[in-house]
């Protein structure tokens, strides 16, 4: 069975969070700690203007989770006072139709909260519950501790240790996954 594509998605609630797709009028807070120069280096996005970060949101809006083709951002928001603490993404893996691909960024000022944690724990889960994958998959760079120790937390474990180049620079990659709970 392929993965299931989720077009009525609204929120996911944790203990302290909750994850809802992300509005162009997010665009300006998750701007601002996305082109925070500590936050940036460890993200594929090359451009974190709000004009940028906005056009990329309206893009992904049109996409359900689960369907392949890009990614789709979730806001991080606090429950208890709705302020915006971060952004999760998923993105179905390019001809591996049961995998799923976990992205994540906390502004810096929310960071050592365990909020990421709980972001993705909860996003794991509804990858596997309601989207049907068989494999969640992260990727990180081999010298980004806390989040290979967030892949650790929510169950990943070490799949390859890849090297790769980027702008003529050699870098060390990470592939981390978890399979499916068997019942
Ligand atoms: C990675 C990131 C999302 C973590 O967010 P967070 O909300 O601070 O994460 P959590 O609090 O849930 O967990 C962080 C864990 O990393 C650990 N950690 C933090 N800094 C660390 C370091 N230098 N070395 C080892 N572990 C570290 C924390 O102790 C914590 O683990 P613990 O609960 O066992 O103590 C955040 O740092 C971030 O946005 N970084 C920049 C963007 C990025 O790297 N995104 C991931 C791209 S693959």
């Amino acid at each position: 069975m392929p993965m299931q594509p989720d077009p009525t998605f609204t929120e996911l609630t944790t203990e302290r969070l909750s994850l809802r797709r992300s509005l162009p009028g997010d665009a300006a807070a998750i701007s601002r700690y996305r082109s925070d120069p500590d936050v940036h280096v460890h993200q594929g996005w090359g451009h974190t203007d709000p004009d940028t970060v906005r056009t990329d949101i309206e893009e992904m809006t049109t996409r359900a989770p689960g369907t392949p083709g890009g990614w789709v951002q979730f806001s991080v928001l606090r429950r208890d006072d709705g302020v915006l603490v971060g952004d999760v993404g998923l993105s179905p893996a390019e001809g591996e139709p049961k995998v799923i691909k976990v992205g994540y960024t906390m502004a810096p000022e929310h960071q050592g909260q365990g909020y990421a944690t709980e972001a993705v724990e909860a996003l794991v889960g509804y990858a596997f519950e309601v989207l049907a994958a068989d494999i969640v998959r992260a990727y990180a760079g081999a010298d980004n501790a806390p989040s290979i120790r967030i892949m650790e937390k929510v169950g990943m474990r070490l799949m390859e240790r890849f090297e790769g180049e980027e702008d003529g620079e050699r870098w060390t990659g990470v592939r981390y996954e978890r399979s499916r709970p068997t019942t």
